[in-house]
């Protein structure tokens, strides 16, 4: 439920979208692009992110950047899939949301018909652009909206509270689309009711930072609002010192419902399954919690209820 699609492009896939584009990378093999995957906070990834999609021109790229991810996805035990994806990163070098919207959806279907795996896209905003581009962005999504499931929020969060996106949320809303934020991952607990409150977001990314204000903890858990955790982009972006640190069990503890996601599955040390060992190695969580976590992810996905039924 928390993947970025753009995250998921693993060092091989960006040197041969590279050749196929004619784009010149900085780096000169695939293990330098690794090599360069020490990040000390949020925008340290954020900046090699943002390079690194550059190679994604054509409806093809963004049709094999998903489908090389959903075949792993797959591979290892996932069934459904929501994909959020940054339009304006890709708008702003040219590429138009038609391209993306429909390489993403083509490789959606097909993963549908060949691995039987359900999927949604998540449409995210970036919030250290500003508003006013946001809003155009989902003006022109206007002709695509079947193909959307939901809105998101996501970049660099310190400075940029989510209140600032109130409109563009409320516009969503009313175009029927469902809403998340990505709250409480650098940021302050403050901004994850900023998130609730003026963007009525369903359910909040990261959200970590809750446990700083007992208030928001007990309103997360009675109003059980899901929070997508992702323990180890936490380990890799220093939000957390190391997995031995991490806030999960408190979390757990706490009564609030949870998620465990890959968040950047190419940057920070592997997909879904990769973080439910990490959790179990930390932790020592037994197979009745990953059960938990699992059902909570069915229970709240934007999936239709026949599918829901299936997997529950
Ligand atoms: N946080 C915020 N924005 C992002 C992230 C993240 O972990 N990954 C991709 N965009
Ligand atoms: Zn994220």
């Amino acid at each position: 439920m928390h993947l970025h699609i753009e995250g998921s492009l693993e060092p091989e896939l960006m040197f041969d979208l590279a050749e196929r584009n004619g784009v010149s990378l900085v780096y000169d093999s695939v293990e330098a692009v690794r090599a360069a995957y020490a990040f000390d906070d949020l925008q340290a990834f954020l900046d090699l992110y943002y390079q690194g999609m550059a190679v994604l021109r054509t409806v093809d790229d963004f049709d094999d950047l998903a489908m090389a991810y959903l075949r792993r996805a797959h591979a290892e035990g996932v069934v459904h899939v929501e994909l959020s994806f940054d339009p304006q990163a890709h708008l702003l070098r040219g590429v138009s949301l038609a391209t993306q919207i429909e390489g993403l959806r083509r490789a959606m279907r097909r993963a549908a018909r060949e691995l039987d795996l359900s999927t949604a896209l998540i449409m995210s905003f970036l919030r250290d652009r500003p508003a006013a581009e946001a809003m155009q962005v989902l003006e022109q999504a206007n002709s695509h909206l079947e193909l959307i499931d939901a809105v998101g929020l996501d970049s660099a969060e310190r400075g940029n509270p989510p209140g600032q996106f109130a409109e563009v949320f409320a516009r969503a809303r009313d175009l029927g689309l469902a809403r998340v934020a990505h709250a409480g991952e650098e940021g302050p607990a403050s901004y994850i009711s900023e998130a609730l409150d003026s963007l009525g977001v369903g359910r909040i990314d990261h959200g970590v930072c809750c446990l700083e204000d007992p208030a928001l903890v007990a309103r997360l858990r009675e109003a059980q609002i899901p929070l997508t955790v992702c323990p180890l982009s936490n380990v890799r972006l220093k939000v957390v010192e190391a997995m031995s640190d991490h806030p999960l069990p408190a979390l757990l503890d706490a009564g609030l419902k949870l998620t465990v996601n890959s968040d950047d599955p190419a940057y920070f040390g592997g997909g879904v399954l990769d973080n439910y060992l990490a959790c179990h190695e930390a932790f020592g969580w037994d197979e009745a919690v990953f059960k938990g976590l699992a059902r909570n992810a069915i229970e709240v996905a934007y999936m239709d209820d026949a599918r829901r039924l299936e997997l529950l």
